[in-house]
């Protein structure tokens, strides 16, 4: 039990930040219009959200909801394993198995659940899980359920990869070993080196490849299939993850995969599918709606890719450090946790709301703001964003040239 004088303490540090109006979390939208929504009866620019196609607004995705709505009702009764599966669930299945290149799919309530429920699920006690250092904390959970042992490796290093595999081998020669990264990082927007991860592979055969591609579906690969896709090693990789609460425009998690046995045991021993409900009629219609969308519209995708280059090439020109490149995901280093509030802050008075990331979703002193752009944002409101971020960064001297190596390093791969 966490101790009063800490939990006092801890009141204390928020009581002050509301106070002295710094206080970052739980801003209540009272609506969203996509690329802006309503805050304390004022319209701001929304530059922070992973609904990076802007479909969660489409009148197509919202009229497909509400039929579904009425078809099944709001609530779905209990979870797929009883009575809580519906003609949508399948569909949705076969539709993202093919999506991702595999054979099945087993859908679950959320992303989160999907990583706790099947990382859980796949090993044994005697097999090793190797984890990015930068990997998400729903993979951290689901390695935490797992039986088998983690071993968490430097960020985007294939080399380090192939170092511990072989001590791996050498000292538990018997044991299955999953290599576990997201695909697409969700703070830096780094993409993960998945050709040297299955070359590695490759002369492992004990080995396995899982994908968390929450930030890569939808947005890279051929019509949004993905990072495997984007790299060609679709049939390469053993497990594709995704999410649904981010260019699908909904809510829900997924896991692929050409494995059918293995799919089937999963189906029945994800804890998280097993023992908790499933996924409203209303968000799963949602999602066969914004996959139809993708795949009549890949211009969305090419307008999110036009929309990232021209975030990241004006980021660049007022001085912020961050690559060139076409990943939404446009982190804005900082360093310090409280200039990172007081940034957001002095953002959002401004028009704009994009959050600050602070440890532990970023390394310590490495505290960003965690911005992105979306397909429905117009020029006026990037220039707008670009304007007062160029005004901020020089009041709160964080241009590349005002930072530190270890600060700037947030935004590519080699932050520690
Ligand atoms: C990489 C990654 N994996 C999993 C999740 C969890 O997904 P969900 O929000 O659907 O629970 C997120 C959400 O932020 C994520 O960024």
């Amino acid at each position: 039990m966490i101790s009063s004088e800490c939990l006092r303490s801890f009141s204390q540090i928020v009581a002050k930040a509301k106070e002295q109006g710094y206080y970052p979390y739980f801003h209540s939208l009272s609506a969203s219009f996509g690329p802006e929504v309503e805050i304390d009866s004022k319209r701001v620019i929304m530059a922070g959200s992973n609904d990076y196609l802007g479909l969660s607004n489409d009148p197509r995705v919202i009229a497909a909801a509400t039929d579904a709505l009425h078809n099944y009702g709001t609530g779905p009764g209990g979870s797929r394993f009883l009575n809580g599966n519906s003609i949508l669930h399948d569909q949705l299945e076969e539709r993202l198995a093919a999506l991702t290149g595999k054979r099945k799919a087993i859908v679950h309530t959320t992303g989160f659940m999907t990583n706790l429920g099947i990382i859980g699920s796949i090993l044994e006690a005697k097999d090793v899980i190797l984890c990015d250092h930068d990997n998400h904390a729903s993979i951290i959970s689901g390695c935490d359920a797992s039986p088998a042992r983690m071993i968490v490796y430097r960020h985007n290093d294939p080399s380090d990869v192939s170092k511990q595999l072989e001590i791996i081998t050498a000292s538990k020669p018997d044991a299955r070993i999953l290599i576990i990264t997201d695909g697409v990082f969700s703070m830096s927007g780094n993409i993960a080196k998945l050709q040297d991860l299955v070359d590695i592979k490759e002369k492992y055969p004990q080995s396995m490849i899982y994908v968390d591609d929450a930030h890569g579906i939808g947005v890279i690969g051929k019509r949004g299939r993905g990072t495997a896709d984007y790299f060609g090693v679709t049939k390469k990789i053993n497990f594709i993850m995704g999410t649904f609460s981010k260019a699908l425009a909904s809510i829900g998690g997924f896991v692929a995969s050409d494995d059918e046995d293995l799919m089937l045991h999963l189906k029945h021993y994800s804890r998280t599918l097993i023992f908790s409900a499933a996924l409203p009629a209303s968000s799963t219609a949602a999602v066969l709606a914004a996959l139809d969308i993708i795949e009549k519209e890949p211009e969305r995708i090419r307008r999110l890719h036009e929309n990232a280059t021209y975030m990241r090439e004006n980021y660049r020109k007022i001085g912020i450090g961050i690559e060139k490149g076409t990943i939404p995901i446009l982190p804005i280093p900082i360093g310090n946790d409280t200039t990172a509030y007081n940034f957001a802050s002095e953002l959002f008075r401004n028009g704009v709301f994009a959050m600050p990331a602070v440890h532990p979703a970023v390394p310590r002193g490495c505290a960003i703001i965690r911005s992105a752009c979306m397909a429905t944002h117009e020029k006026h409101h990037m220039d707008r964003i670009i304007e007062i971020l160029d005004s901020l960064i020089k009041k709160y001297h964080i241009r590349k040239s005002d930072l530190s190596d270890n600060q700037q390093n947030t935004a590519n791969d080699q932050c520690p």
